[in-house]
């Protein structure tokens, strides 16, 4: 850590706290809270890694597009180059209008509309940027930079003493037998019968917030799909069109496909950090959206959960493989000349128009856009 005078400290402290005023108000105990909207694309912390988004340990006073192994846009990396830092200031600008401020980041959030919520963010990202958490604890102690907060909550990995691991009894003898907990850990599937759901309830009602915090900055807030994120919603009477809407309302034939995809892998870039409980009201409220049920009171729960049909499921067979009548005839696939008589080609790609010309021709490639 840098020793300076203590008058020259509490200089730019004062500096600081002047051209921010708001930050200085920062609370980052709300602004952890505040973060969820963040931390689908960022992580923080010990171990952070890179997501959809940069880690942003120590963003306070990083070089805008400059975080190592990640890769920014270019309009990030030109800002950088122009001699952008992140601080209090710019980080306020660009939270509140990302696209705004630089145009064509590829940060695909529309911004925070809160003052106070930026506010707050900051002080929570500021535990995690050792040069300015440092700061103010040179000035007290004198010279020992004190552990940021992050640091100090690190937790040990515990000895693994007590685990009994089983040799692989495969021919090379590599690896090691799955234990029990790991296997539990992954053998997660929820199938249309119901089987593999967890005990766990939650209602539509309960559900709203939670998609509101954790889904709908890609989802919207109503499903509808921010930008060119999945539509979640809607799509009714559009399966017999030129290009059908396919949703869980419109589509899906199963329920249980929605609770073990959400509970699987969403929020995109932070999966499985949704409890149960989060999942079964998550679920409740698609159904919601998809006007599947229309009380915000309805709960979704493991013991009525296979009582829920989904508009789409009789346009889908259940195909086991064993008595799905091709199959189950026992025929052999052909594999070689199946086609009778000669081969006739009856069109080319040019003629029909799916070949591309050239980059910018307008009427270039076929109907896929
Ligand atoms: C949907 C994903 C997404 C969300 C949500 C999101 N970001 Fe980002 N963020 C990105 C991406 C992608 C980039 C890289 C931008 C680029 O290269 O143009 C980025 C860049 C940044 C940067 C610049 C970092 C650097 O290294 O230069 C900061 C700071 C940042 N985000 C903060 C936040 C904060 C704080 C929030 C929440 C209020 C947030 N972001 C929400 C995806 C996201
Ligand atoms: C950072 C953006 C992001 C966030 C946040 C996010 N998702 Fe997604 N979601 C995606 C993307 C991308 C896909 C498509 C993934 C694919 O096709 O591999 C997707 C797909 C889905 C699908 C399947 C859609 C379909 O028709 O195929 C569901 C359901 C879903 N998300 C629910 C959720 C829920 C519930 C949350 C909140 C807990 C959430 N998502 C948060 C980006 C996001």
């Amino acid at each position: 850590m840098l020793k300076f005078p203590k008058s020259a400290a509490l200089a730019v402290l004062g500096l600081t706290a002047l051209a921010t005023p708001s930050l200085a108000d920062g609370d980052a105990g709300a602004g952890e809270k505040v973060f969820k909207k963040c931390a689908a694309c960022h992580a923080v912390g010990d171990g952070a890694k890179h997501k959809v988004g940069p880690e942003l340990n120590d963003v306070f006073g990083r070089t805008a597009g400059s975080a190592e192994g990640y890769k920014y846009s270019n309009a990030m990396s030109e800002a950088g180059q122009g001699g952008l830092v992140w601080d209090a200031e710019t980080l306020s600008t660009y939270l509140a209008k990302p696209k705004d401020m630089i145009k064509g980041t590829k940060m695909a959030f529309a911004g925070l509309k809160k003052d106070d919520d930026i506010a707050n963010v900051l002080a929570y990202l500021k535990t995690f940027s050792q040069e300015t958490a440092a700061a103010p604890a040179a000035v007290e102690a004198g010279e020992t930079p004190v552990e940021t907060a992050d640091a100090g909550a690190a937790v040990e990995a515990a000895p693994a003493a007590e685990m009994v691991v089983e040799k692989s009894q495969g021919a090379f003898g590599l690896g090691r037998k799955a234990m029990p907990d790991e296997i539990a850990a992954w053998d997660i599937d929820v199938r249309p019968d119901g089987t593999g759901l967890p005990e766990g309830r939650g209602t539509v009602a309960e559900g709203e917030p939670i998609f509101v915090e954790n889904c709908a900055v890609c989802h919207g807030d109503f499903g509808e799909g921010a930008g060119r994120w999945p539509v979640l919603a809607g799509g009714q009477d559009t399966l017999r069109n030129d290009r059908p809407e396919k949703t869980i309302g419109s589509y899906w034939p199963y329920l249980s496909t929605v609770f073990d995809y959400v509970r699987r892998a969403m929020p995109f870039g932070n999966a499985r950090s949704l409890s149960d409980d989060d999942v079964y009201a998550l679920t409740a409220y698609l159904m919601y959206l998809n006007d599947i049920v229309d009380d915000e009171e309805f709960e979704l729960s493991k013991e009525n959960f296979t009582s829920v049909r989904l508009p789409n499921e009789a346009n889908f067979i259940p195909d086991d493989r064993l008595s799905e009548p091709h199959y189950a005839k026992g025929i052999e696939p052909c594999m070689s000349d199946c086609k009778p008589g000669p081969v006739k080609i009856t069109a080319r790609a040019q003629v029909i128009d799916v070949t591309p010309e050239g980059e910018g021709d307008e009427n270039s490639g076929g109907g896929i856009d």
